[in-house]
């Protein structure tokens, strides 16, 4: 297919429908894509936006460039599902075409009211001298008729202790009012956390800075707020940690705390806080209320600007699972919903250290235990496989892609590794979904979301460091 040399900041309209209907027939070619993760038809999908339960079925909103997998003129694309299984394909939900979004509508979530579903986003305004902040909303009837608010944006400008990078609104209802979140740099150069309120969605007042007391890093962008069992969990997503050891692995990082967010005073009172994610390819992730307003996650299954094997097919990254959040002593945890369940209906026993498969699609569930001496697990054939190890002395779990022939993001490096929970045994989640694996420790108290280029129609090896029991359950569709 000849591809067409398209400008970065070009928004998507009817002329261009034909090639991007080509482009989705391209990209239906390539050998590395999932069956059950999101993903883009074409070009580069990254952060969930938009997160709702509204009017009976999961809204899912998406960063979209759909011309290249690069990341050029965002735009909103639109998912529909009744059961976190079936999906339908709405399109393009909000188009960068007004003169305030010229450089696209980027991330923001929804909230409900009256029957209606608020869509609040970033509309990226880039100047010569830097970028004029400015957040707009976007409004959704139950028929799905998407209107832009006449008086956007509802937001111009910045505080006067901030630059220009201020963007993600996160939208939220505590003690009657309305809140908003926002991510921002600093003119000091420090990621910073800012609130303002509203009596009705479309006037804003700045509140101030909410004080946080970890390392923001020097930008903050796509902050979560939401109630687990009963705490307030803040989930942010800061630029330019410093790396350690065990965590700041990836070129961006997510972050949950956990404790209780005092407005009066504007600061968070921390008990916990750890990385959300342990994994090679997780940012931005955004929590929502699901149905019956359990508590949920999703994150963009990737992280910052990575080359990977899918840009010479024309489309690049995806979204993570839904997952349910949970607190454990005070720990956040991510799992898969249960409602993805019933995508594996092929279940099968093992008792052996290897197990071959000919699919890549199914969930495998197996205990790390130290007393059976089962330290590894390595998936894929003997000169090409990834890696999870449990050094139980140590407490460290790690993932490790050095022994993978096809190597990506190779920069940020070829191990993650994490803090354990000084236990003698785990239990073992793993959902491979071709090049899409994530994989979960006790439910999701520890988790890694990663990307990996070798499995791809070859039948291929489990193999445990000793004899290992669990089950394997295949998706057949
Ligand atoms: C995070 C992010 C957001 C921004 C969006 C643009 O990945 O940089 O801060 O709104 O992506 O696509």
């Amino acid at each position: 297919m000849k591809f067409k040399t398209i400008e970065k900041y070009t928004f998507v309209e009817d002329k261009h429908r034909q090639y991007l209907e080509e482009l989705s027939e391209f990209v239906k070619q390539s050998e590395y894509l999932p069956k059950y993760h999101i993903y883009p038809k074409s070009g580069l999908m990254n952060d969930p936006n938009g997160l709702a339960y509204f009017n009976g079925e999961y809204n899912f909103f998406y960063q979209w460039f759909p011309f290249e997998p690069n990341h050029g003129m965002k735009h909103w694309g639109h998912l529909t599902s009744k059961d976190l299984l079936n999906w339908d394909d709405k399109g393009i939900a909000l188009t960068p075409n007004m003169e305030y979004e010229k450089n696209g509508c980027y991330s923001g979530n929804a909230i409900e009211k009256d029957g209606l579903l608020y869509l609040f986003y970033t509309a990226n305004y880039k100047t010569e001298n830097g970028k004029i902040p400015k957040q707009a909303v976007a409004i959704m009837d139950k028929a799905g008729n998407i209107e832009k608010y006449i008086n956007n944006p509802i937001i111009d400008g910045a505080p006067v202790d901030m630059t220009g990078e201020i963007r993600d609104p996160f939208v939220f209802r505590k003690d009657e009012k309305y809140y908003m979140l926002l991510g921002a740099k600093s003119k000091k150069e420090k990621g910073a956390l800012l609130l303002y309120t509203s009596e009705n969605l479309l006037k804003w007042d700045y509140i101030g800075e909410i004080s946080l007391s970890i390392d923001t890093g020097y930008m903050l962008e796509c902050p979560s707020f939401i109630e687990v069992d009963g705490k307030d969990v803040m989930i942010l997503s800061p630029m330019g940690l410093e790396k350690e050891e065990l965590k700041y692995q990836n070129q961006f990082s997510t972050l949950y705390l956990v404790g209780k967010l005092d407005i009066e005073n504007m600061k968070f009172d921390l008990e916990y806080m750890d990385e959300v994610d342990s994994g090679f390819d997780f940012y931005a992730s955004q929590a929502f209320y699901g149905k019956g307003n359990k508590p949920m996650m999703v994150s963009w299954f990737g992280c910052g600007e990575q080359d990977l094997p899918t840009d010479k097919e024309m489309w690049k990254h995806g979204l993570t699972m839904p997952h349910n959040l949970k607190l454990v002593e005070n720990r956040l945890c991510n799992f898969v919903s249960e409602e993805l369940n019933d995508l594996f209906n092929d279940k099968n026993e093992f008792n052996s250290n290897i197990i071959k498969t000919k699919s890549n699609y199914y969930h495998i569930q197996f205990n790390m235990c130290k007393e059976d001496e089962n330290t590894w697990v390595r998936f894929g054939n003997e000169d090409d496989y990834w890696e999870l190890n449990f050094d139980f002395d140590k407490n460290v779990i790690q993932l490790d892609r050095s022994n993978l022939k096809l190597k990506v993001d190779i920069n940020n490096g070829l191990k993650r590794c994490t803090e354990g929970l000084n236990k003698e045994e785990y239990k073992v989640d793993i959902y491979v979904d071709n090049s899409f694996v994530e994989v979960f420790i006790n439910e999701g108290i520890k988790s890694f979301a990663f990307r990996c280029f070798n499995l791809n129609n070859e039948e291929h090896n489990i193999h445990f460091s000793n004899e290992n029991k669990g089950s394997i359950n295949y998706y057949n569709k």
